[in-house]
């Protein structure tokens, strides 16, 4: 067996892991990340595409956001249908934020570019990956480097290993309490190769279902339509997906819009989990591994983003003072931002889609909260705060500073 020793053994080389490992690395603290799948996989996964301005920030003092400034798309508003009419929600106006369309594998290519150029140390394809000894002062995570044994020693280990990760459930059921929600439907996503039909983000509600038009750069649009959970793609052959996106956009007759190959398409369970503490003994989770929020309003790697800027404050703090607080209370400062996003992630959710039981009564319902979201300057304002993100910053004084890179505004 091989041996290696760390400061941070980081399980995941996803935005979380990758992040986490280049903050570390700025504050002199070494790590080593171990991925179970290809660089060539991660680098082509396809998830979400929105940055919120605080995350933008974030990237761009740690040093990684010269691509991002150059390619990503800055947004201040986007569009909603519904009734038949067509709104905008101007969130820069109403807040002073700003959002970025830059997709998430594009964030994974430059963090991965980082962490080499800086000689860090990031293994793929890495098989085995079991943390042992987490409520110890001295973990290990056992792993498969290449077809070797290899056991890693260090003071932390970071489980940034995503929602079917191992991290986990290495953790005893009784030292966390758990919370889940499960939506009776699921997002179809397509990513094309065509120029977006639409400047901003297009929300639209029909009562066919949600349909959002996003898109990743002005070559390349990403689309999504509501459908039932666990819908077989194979029901769903180009045709019908441009067709149903016309009929779900349109406002008078069938809405024109630009079609083109198909790149990729997947069908998203929406889905919310949540788990109190996020930390246990020496294991820390951040991201996608401590909570997931459905995609409507597009949370999961912003939520992520801030974790991870809290757990690299709190490491940093540790190593240069011996100060242990800051990593005492890394869940409860992460998790008051997680539930403002769970939260904000559920409004939204009920607000754009059609439930499969509702009675009109509910659909009602939600044109009215619809309708005063585009005529209450105080309701848009409110919403607003929560989608650029300008919301978590407010949390808690000196726990709010952490979590994003902007001062609260007001
Ligand atoms: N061993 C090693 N790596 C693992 C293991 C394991 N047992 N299990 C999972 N992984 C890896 C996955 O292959 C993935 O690359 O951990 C990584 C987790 O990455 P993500 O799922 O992307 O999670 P995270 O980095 O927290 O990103 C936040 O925000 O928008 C959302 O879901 C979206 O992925 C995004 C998330
Ligand atoms: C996306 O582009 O993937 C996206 C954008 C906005 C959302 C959800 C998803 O609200």
């Amino acid at each position: 067996m091989r041996r290696l020793r760390t400061q941070v053994a980081i399980v995941g080389a996803g935005p979380s892991g990758l992040l986490l490992s280049h903050l570390l690395a700025l504050r002199g603290i070494d790590s080593i990340v171990l991925e179970q799948r290809s660089r060539d996989y991660v680098e082509q996964r396809v998830r979400a595409g929105l940055l919120e301005q605080g995350t933008v920030d974030l990237l761009r003092e740690a040093g990684l956001a010269d691509r991002l400034d150059r390619e990503g798309l800055v947004h201040e508003g986007f569009e909603l249908r519904f009734d038949g009419s067509q709104h905008r929600l101007p969130f820069t106006e109403l807040t002073g934020w700003t959002t970025c369309m830059y997709g998430q594998q594009e964030m994974v290519k430059d963090l991965i570019r980082a962490r080499e150029a800086a000689g860090g140390q990031v293994h793929f394809s890495v098989d085995d990956v079991a943390p042992r000894d987490v409520a110890t002062t001295c973990p290990r995570v056992r792993c498969t480097i290449a077809g070797d044994a290899v056991e890693i020693a260090a003071d932390f280990i970071a489980g940034c290993d995503g929602f079917h990760g191992v991290c986990r459930q290495t953790i005893p059921a009784g030292a966390v309490t758990t919370y889940e929600h499960v939506y009776p439907f699921a997002w179809l996503g397509i990513l094309a190769a065509v120029p977006p039909s639409t400047v901003e983000l297009l929300y639209a509600v029909h009562e066919r279902g949600f349909a959002l038009h996003s898109m990743r750069s002005p070559a390349i649009s990403r689309l999504y339509l509501q459908v039932a959970p666990a819908e077989p793609l194979a029901d769903w052959p180009d045709h019908r997906i441009w067709a149903e996106l016309r009929t779900r956009f349109a406002l008078d007759g069938e809405e024109a819009l630009n079609e083109g190959p198909i790149l990729s398409r997947s069908v998203t369970e929406m889905r919310s989990f949540a788990m109190e503490p996020m930390q246990y003994g020496r294991l820390f989770l951040a991201g996608d591994a401590a909570h997931i929020v459905p995609p409507s309003a597009a949370k999961g790697l912003n939520l992520a983003a801030a974790d991870v800027r809290v757990l690299a404050a709190a490491l940093t703090v540790w190593y240069a003072e011996g100060r242990p607080d800051l990593l005492e209370g890394y869940s409860r400062v992460c998790l008051a931002a997680m539930w403002q996003g769970q939260e904000f992630s559920a409004v939204m959710t009920s607000l754009l889609h059609r439930f499969p039981d509702e009675d009109r009564y509910a659909v009602k319902l939600r044109q009215a909260r619809l309708r005063d979201l585009v005529t209450s300057r105080a309701a848009a304002t409110a919403f607003a705060e929560q989608y650029v993100g300008l919301a978590r910053t407010r949390l808690t004084g000196a726990a709010g500073a952490a979590l994003s890179a902007r001062p609260a505004q007001r």
